[in-house]
């Protein structure tokens, strides 16, 4: 036989947070607390744009790395929320915060298993930033957050002792999901101190960075890292403004790579829908008001979780969820601590309740959980009730 399939491919495997609602994403019985979107749908006038642009013929290809209507509207809205101001040109619109993560890999690594390229990453994080650079033959290094009196804590010692002539990047995701853990102000200028000083990318994910509850927004590198810098922000519509299924993220970079991503946008799929791009346009210049009202939708929510978690038998330890919209508890039951993919499995299957086994967050994760609460109070006060019955039973 002559054709072939990516063998790296063909090793890897779904996620677990995908395994673990398989086969039960039709039953209305479960409340599905597995995937980081909430039940809140797009705001009205975003939705509305979007129709109109629709219906006026906007339905052609558009600039590769988004209008730049679209991208003063960003270099505006971060100017008005995190003090910034950038510029249009050091913005990128792209297909999703993962698309933009991937084109990303793509341009930082070779691609070559021979050259040992390795990124650094910090977790426990959502996976799909270790799948995508696994597939681009990089080796991952995971920097684990130590969970310690109060909360995670990143060790930056830890941290530098892993770079490397090899190494192509740290990649750290805060407001972090799963954890809820954030980078402090300081910790930023540090993390663009190391960059500056090996001349290392560091790319930072800041989707949850609208999503804190007691400041109006997360430390971000935004108002930090000047143009020169080897810092590239990955922005996200889908979850400040419950957008995930439109697909639309942005990156803000340096001018220099502006191009390559032109590049890569055109090979990749070459624009993001125009009539989607005027669904954006509106969520960033009218969307301020709902994510306040999002914030204090998940706020209540959160509220309940952290009334119960205490209260849930076998739950050993949680991180206090101080922004994003996920609670990360750890169980110390013995089948949970084993093999926890199997342990969320029955839960959804047999308890009601779908969460994702903390096995999709990095290594060393036995026995935790993630919930996303970023849902209705009932169905989050619903969901401990059912957790109390099942966890009861071991
Ligand atoms: C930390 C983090 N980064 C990036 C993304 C990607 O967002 P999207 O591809 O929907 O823009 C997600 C989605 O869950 C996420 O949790």
């Amino acid at each position: 036989m002559k054709y072939q399939i990516d063998p790296v491919l063909q090793t890897m495997h779904e996620q677990h947070i995908v395994q673990v609602s398989q086969g039960l994403l039709e039953r209305k019985d479960i409340i599905p607390m597995w995937f980081g979107e909430g039940d809140k749908i797009t705001p009205k006038y975003v939705r509305e744009a979007a129709i109109k642009a629709l219906e006026e013929g906007d339905g052609f290809y558009t600039e590769k790395r988004g209008r730049l209507s679209l991208r003063r509207a960003i270099n505006d809205y971060q100017k008005r929320v995190f003090n910034s101001e950038v510029g249009e040109d050091r913005i990128s619109v792209l297909s999703s915060g993962m698309s933009a993560i991937q084109l990303l890999f793509q341009m930082i690594l070779s691609g070559q298993e021979a050259d040992n390229d390795n990124i650094i990453i910090i977790a426990p994080i959502w996976p799909n930033a270790a799948s995508v650079a696994t597939y681009r033959r990089a080796e991952i290094r995971y920097c684990l957050l130590e969970f310690g009196d109060n909360g995670l804590s990143l060790d930056f010692n830890l941290l530098e002792s892993m770079i490397d002539n090899n190494t192509r990047a740290i990649f750290v995701n805060s407001p972090n999901n799963p954890s809820g853990w954030m980078l402090t102000h300081n910790e930023i200028q540090d993390l663009l101190g190391l960059s500056r000083r090996h001349g290392l990318w560091l790319i930072a994910d800041e989707v949850y960075n609208r999503l804190t509850y007691d400041d109006e927004v997360a430390p971000s590198f935004l108002p930090y890292a000047g143009g020169d810098d080897l810092v590239i922000i990955v922005n996200s519509f889908s979850k400040a403004w419950a957008m995930t299924g439109w697909r639309v993220g942005w990156l803000v970079h340096p001018h220099f790579v502006s191009e390559e991503l032109n590049k890569l946008i055109e090979f990749n799929y070459s624009c993001v829908p125009g009539f989607v791009q005027q669904g954006c346009l509106a969520a960033i210049e009218l969307g301020d008001e709902f994510i306040s009202e999002l914030v204090s939708y998940c706020d209540a929510a959160r509220g309940v979780c952290l009334k119960h978690i205490g209260d849930l038998s076998g739950v050993e330890e949680f991180c206090y969820p101080n922004a994003g919209f996920y609670l990360y508890f750890r169980v110390g039951f013995r089948g949970a601590c084993d093999d926890i993919l199997g342990f969320a499995r029955s839960l959804a299957d047999d308890g009601g309740v779908g969460l994702a086994p903390g096995s999709s967050f990095g290594p060393h994760q036995e026995g935790w959980l993630r919930l996303c609460y970023a849902r209705n109070t009932s169905d989050v006060e619903e969901a401990f009730h059912r957790m109390g019955k099942f966890f009861a039973k071991y």
